[in-house]
This record gives C-alpha cells, sequence and structure tokens, in this order.
C-alpha cells in the first residue's frame, strides 16, 4: 500500500448551536484505501462527511484534499474535484427510471446544466455514461425501470451508480447497506470491493456492520461524542480496549 493522503481533515469541528457535534477531527486517508469510520448513533460520522464533501461548512478546521485547502468549498463544486458522496437517506427521483436517475446524476455535473436547450449530442454522452455505470453495478437490465419499482437492495446500487457517474477518485459512502435484507448485504459489498479494485478509488465508509468493517477496510477510524476514540487497522481496532467498552462490545453482541 502507498502512503499518499489524498483527502485529510485537520482539527474538524462543527456546532450546532451548543452542540458540538465534530470536536477537531484528524484524519488521513491513504489514497487507493478503504478506510471506514464507526462509531455509535450521534458520534459525528454524518456531520463529518458532510464536511469533508462541502455539505456543510466547519466551524473550524480545514479540509485537504490533494494537498489543496478545500475547506470552504460548497458540495456541487466538491463533485467537480473528484469527491462523490452518497447521502444516508435515500435520494433518488422515485418515478424516473433508473437510467433517467443516473443521466440526471451525469448531467448535473455537465457545465451546461441550467441551460434547457441541451443539444442532442451532448444528451447521448450522457445517456451513454449513465447506462455504462449501471451495466457496472449489475443493473443494466433494469435501466427502465421506474426508480420506485425497484426492490430496497437495487435502489442502493442505484444511488451507487448516481455517486460513480462522474467517476470520482474518492467515495463517501454514509451506510450503503442501511436498510438491506442481510442477505443482499454480501452483493452490495462485493460491488464496492470492485468498484474499488476497479482502479485509482479511494472509498470512505460510514458502515454498521461490523463484520463488513472488519473484512474490507484498510483502516479504521472510530469516533464517539464527536471526537477520535482510536485508529488503526480493522486487528487493532478489534483488539483495542477502549474500543471495545466503549463500542464494539455492544455492537457484536446486537448482532
Ligand atoms: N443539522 C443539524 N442540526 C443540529 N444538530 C445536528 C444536525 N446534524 C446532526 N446534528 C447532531 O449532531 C450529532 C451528530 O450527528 P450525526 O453526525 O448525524 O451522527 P452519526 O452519523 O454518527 O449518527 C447528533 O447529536 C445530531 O443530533
Ligand atoms: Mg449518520
Amino acid at each position: 500500500m502507498n502512503n499518499e493522503i489524498i483527502l485529510e481533515s485537520q482539527n474538524l469541528r462543527k456546532e450546532f448551536g451548543a452542540l458540538i457535534a465534530v470536536a477537531g477531527v484528524n484524519v488521513k486517508v491513504g489514497k487507493n484505501t478503504i478506510h471506514s469510520v464507526i462509531g455509535p448513533n450521534g458520534a459525528g460520522k454524518t456531520t463529518f462527511f458532510n464536511l469533508l464533501s462541502g455539505t456543510l461548512p466547519p466551524t473550524s478546521g480545514r479540509v485537504i484534499f490533494k494537498g489543496k485547502d478545500i475547506t470552504n468549498v460548497p458540495v456541487h463544486q466538491t463533485i467537480h474535484l473528484g469527491i462523490g458522496r452518497s447521502f444516508q437517506i435515500t435520494n433518488l427521483f422515485p418515478n424516473l427510471t433508473a437510467l433517467e436517475n443516473v443521466r440526471l446524476a451525469c448531467q448535473s455535473l455537465g457545465k451546461d446544466s441550467f441551460r434547457f436547450f441541451q443539444s442532442h449530442k451532448q444528451f447521448r454522452k450522457y445517456e451513454e455514461r449513465a447506462m455504462e455505470v449501471l451495466e457496472e453495478v449489475g443493473l443494466g437490465k433494469r435501466a427502465l425501470s421506474p426508480a420506485k419499482t425497484l426492490p430496497h437492495g437495487d435502489q442502493r446500487k442505484l444511488e451507487l451508480a448516481m455517486i460513480l457517474a462522474p467517476n470520482p477518485e474518492v467515495l463517501l459512502l454514509d451506510e450503503p447497506t442501511a436498510g438491506m435484507a442481510a442477505e443482499q448485504v454480501p452483493e452490495l459489498i462485493d460491488l464496492i470491493k470492485k468498484v474499488h479494485a476497479s482502479g485509482n478509488k479511494t472509498i470512505i465508509l460510514v458502515e454498521h456492520n461490523m463484520n463488513v468493517v472488519m473484512s474490507i477496510s484498510d483502516r479504521i477510524t472510530v469516533m464517539h461524542l464527536g471526537e477520535v476514540l482510536a485508529e488503526g487497522s480493522p486487528t487493532e481496532i478489534a483488539a483495542n480496549e477502549t474500543v471495545q467498552k466503549a463500542y464494539l462490545g455492544e455492537l457484536y453482541s446486537e448482532q
């Protein structure tokens, strides 16, 4: 594994009024790694993702992407830089087809996204890219199905396709298996591994399923009450007593 850092948070902090959701977090994410962020509900994981992706501005601290300070770059621009993010809540247009959803994800990235009369050629280009990504996630045959008619597992794949559409270097995946039936989880995880293995992709993952986290991650950051409680390899985290006490023991026993 190389040691190049692609994304870094420096003393990143977010306050919501009196509540400190992210309390000065320092994390370095290695290029082409799968780096998971775990921690109990309310630990600040989603807020941390919102800060990394520019969805929310931090109260203080910095976000560095490929050596550049992107702290105050808003989310519609971080997408152009190569950072793609999912949302914990399903983010699809239910009445549009799978293909239309992905095409819109491509289109919103085009320079001409607010032009109503886009050229036919440009439209074809977006549609071809959308089809390519749908094939990649195994939804080629469902391209013309309205998103709302897809089983939940396929909807999560569709969301992944929408993130992949602009070919980002970094993917921020916030609980991609949330709400999925247990038997569907391995397929989505294999898909995430495949995306990672397809080259030059860094994946930052929030995931509750500890078996998934332990098997897929190169590195794990444990958050608790807005702070980093521990960081290390899966083996180190599994053996960390503080983590065991604060979090892991409880989680494993829930499964
Ligand atoms: N927009 C917001 N306004 C106020 N409080 C928020 C907001 N977003 C998150 N919080 C609070 O910040 C804390 C961290 O939340 P969150 O980042 O969603 O945690 P996690 O994803 O780890 O469950 C929680 O106490 C949550 O209620
Ligand atoms: Mg969350």
